[in-house]
């Protein structure tokens, strides 16, 4: 049997498929696969899956339905993904990385973590959403958001921010919540549209970042942890995507208000790769093109992720925001992953440590 993961409990879905599957031929399915798969493939695909956890239970569950295979995953967050595949780079953990900014994609191909493959649906995503040689693919976009809690920031007297600027507000000190871009993909994002605000200045992204600092009560781990503090009424604002303050928004909590930032917004794709030496590829190729398909883009709003989907196929909800509606910073995944590890250890010095577990 697979032993476990590095610190953490591995998630399996005991998916109908997967069931069915062992039941037939027992539980010592370690050197072949079920048929059509190499021998070198166990017929199962472990994921290192950087959305949400319902979004990653319900994408592996999706998997083994559509195709018979099984899926485990471990949901984490881009920079702990990171570490975790470096960790891996001799014995990888991991099959598949699903989910989470491309940036942090393009930074594991720049170390050589992940394996190009072009996978033939990857022929329906437009190219502004994958990578040129198929290090990484694209398949969702989500757009960075202010997650305001109007009762909060009522009783201080002050109005929802509608610009960066706004939220330097000293009115707002300690009453902002956003996550360490050290370990959250969602930060690096916010970050790296500061370096696009500013012309490209790191400098000035950095020095935009130490004025917000007063204002931050705590820079969390994951980037949709904001949403929540912001729900509990802890904080006024959050900045995270946009679509984690609606989900949050559906659990009840109709006090939140999502404003966009006027002098532009950053977005994420979200991204699907091969990790280098994965010990299943034929079955991670196979997730790979499933993850590109208009039907596995479409089970994010059943689990409320409201992403834009990469697939033009893909039905898109209503609780979508509508891209073509908001003034976006011109995003480049590849540009903000080639600096991402000197960046991120700069902001860990001048600005802030990243928390610890
Ligand atoms: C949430 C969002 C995803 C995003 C992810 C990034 O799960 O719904 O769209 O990709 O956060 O996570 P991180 O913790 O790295 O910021």
């Amino acid at each position: 049997m697979t032993p476990p993961l590095n610190g953490r409990a591995r998630r399996s879905l005991p998916a109908l498929a997967g069931v069915i599957a062992l039941a037939v031929t027992g539980c010592a399915r370690t050197s072949t696969g079920p048929a059509g798969t190499a021998a070198a493939d166990t017929g199962k695909v472990t994921v290192a899956c950087g959305a949400t956890e319902e979004w990653c239970a319900a994408m592996a569950e999706g998997f083994a339905t559509a195709t018979g295979v099984k899926a485990e995953f471990v949901r984490l967050s881009s920079g702990e993904a990171l570490t975790r595949i470096q960790a891996g780079r001799a014995n990888a953990e991991f099959d598949v990385w699903h989910g989470g900014p491309a940036d942090g994609y393009a930074a594991a191909s720049d170390q050589g973590l992940l394996e190009d493959y072009v996978s033939p649906n990857a022929a329906a995503i437009p190219d502004r959403y994958k990578d040129r040689t198929g290090a990484w693919t694209g398949v969702y976009v989500g757009v960075l958001g202010f997650c305001n809690n109007t009762k909060v920031l009522g009783e201080k007297g002050v109005t929802a921010p509608g610009s960066w600027q706004g939220l330097l507000n000293p009115a707002l000190k300690q009453n902002v919540g956003i996550a360490h871009p050290s370990t959250s993909g969602t930060a690096y994002t916010a970050l790296w549209t500061q370096v696009l605000l500013n012309g490209g200045d790191k400098d000035g992204a950095l020095a935009y970042m130490r004025k917000l600092h007063p204002n931050v009560l705590q820079y969390s781990k994951s980037g949709a942890a904001p949403a929540q503090q912001v729900a509990r009424g802890e904080i006024g604002v959050g900045v995270v995507f946009s679509h984690d303050c609606v989900a949050t928004r559906e659990q009840g909590f109709t006090d939140l208000e999502v404003t966009f930032p006027a002098e532009g917004t950053g977005y994420e794709v979200g991204g699907v790769a091969l990790v280098k030496g994965a010990h299943n590829p034929v079955s991670a190729k196979k997730y790979i093109d499933w993850a590109l398909t208009a039907a596995a883009q479409e089970i994010g709003p059943s689990v409320k992720s409201y992403q834009a989907p990469t697939n033009p196929g893909a039905k898109k909800s209503d609780k979508t925001v509508d891209l073509t509606t908001l003034k976006l910073v011109e995003y480049d995944s590849v540009a903000a992953g080639a600096v991402k590890s000197v960046l991120t250890r700069r902001f860990d010095t001048e600005v802030a440590q990243a928390p610890k577990d």
